[in-house]
């Protein structure tokens, strides 16, 4: 691993060199998604698409702080999908307003609809989760009218266990490998920008906000 510097960076009282720094973003993100309120427990994916670009909010729903990788869930037949299998890189973009951090990823994505990673996940969703995948219209095509999102007979009930099966077949969970993490803390005492490269190789260096 290079590190371009052992010089640290002050935060809110505790001291950071970059290593240090990296180590607090990972550990920030896999509290978010099983916390109650937490900023980064959703984000912005960003996706490249033929006519140039497309982003949508996401809820981050695993994170792997060893292995450097993050999972979200999506409806297999939406368009980000179909972004994704044509450009696979994406950004994912967290913001934090009370600590006043932004955090930005490149990732290199990989689709899963029918294996173990999809089943795993699946499994461990509630059924209000599970409600959303039960859709009988693609995601995004024009309707004549409002629709939303599910069979008129869960408007006021989730579905059953096995009712809500019916939707594993519009499930899709989208892996994400993090290349770089950059990282940007906005204060009056000054900015703190540094960057966390992990593929090819390993490089973590401050950077000029
Ligand atoms: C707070 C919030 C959370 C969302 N979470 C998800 C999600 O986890 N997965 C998802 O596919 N869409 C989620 N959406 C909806 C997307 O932003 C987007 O509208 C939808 O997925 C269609 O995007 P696409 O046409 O680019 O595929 C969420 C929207 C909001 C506002």
């Amino acid at each position: 691993m290079e590190q371009l510097t052992d010089s640290t960076v002050t935060l809110d009282g505790k001291t950071y060199t970059l290593t240090e720094l990296d180590q607090s973003c990972w550990q920030q993100l896999a509290e978010a998604p099983e916390a109650e309120k937490n900023s980064f427990k959703t984000m912005t994916v960003a996706t490249c698409t033929h006519n140039g670009a497309d982003a949508r909010i996401t809820v981050l729903r695993k994170v792997d702080p060893k292995r450097k990788y993050v999972w979200f869930h999506t409806d297999a037949r939406a368009e980000k999908v179909i972004q994704l299998e044509t450009f696979p890189n994406a950004g994912l973009l967290f913001w934090d307003a009370e600590k006043q951090v932004q955090l930005r990823l490149t990732v290199e994505t990989r689709l899963h609809t029918d294996d173990f990673v999809a089943d795993d996940q699946w499994a461990e969703l509630s059924p209000s989760s599970r409600k959303l995948y039960l859709s009988e219209k693609k995601p995004g095509i024009e309707l004549p009218a409002p629709y939303p999102g599910f069979p008129e007979q869960f408007t006021n009930e989730l579905p059953s266990e096995s009712a809500s099966e019916a939707g594993r077949n519009n499930f899709a969970v989208i892996e994400c490998r993090v290349l770089n993490m950059e990282y940007l803390h906005l204060s009056r005492q000054g900015q703190t920008r540094a960057m966390f490269q992990y593929e090819p190789v390993v490089k973590l260096s401050w950077l000029a906000p």
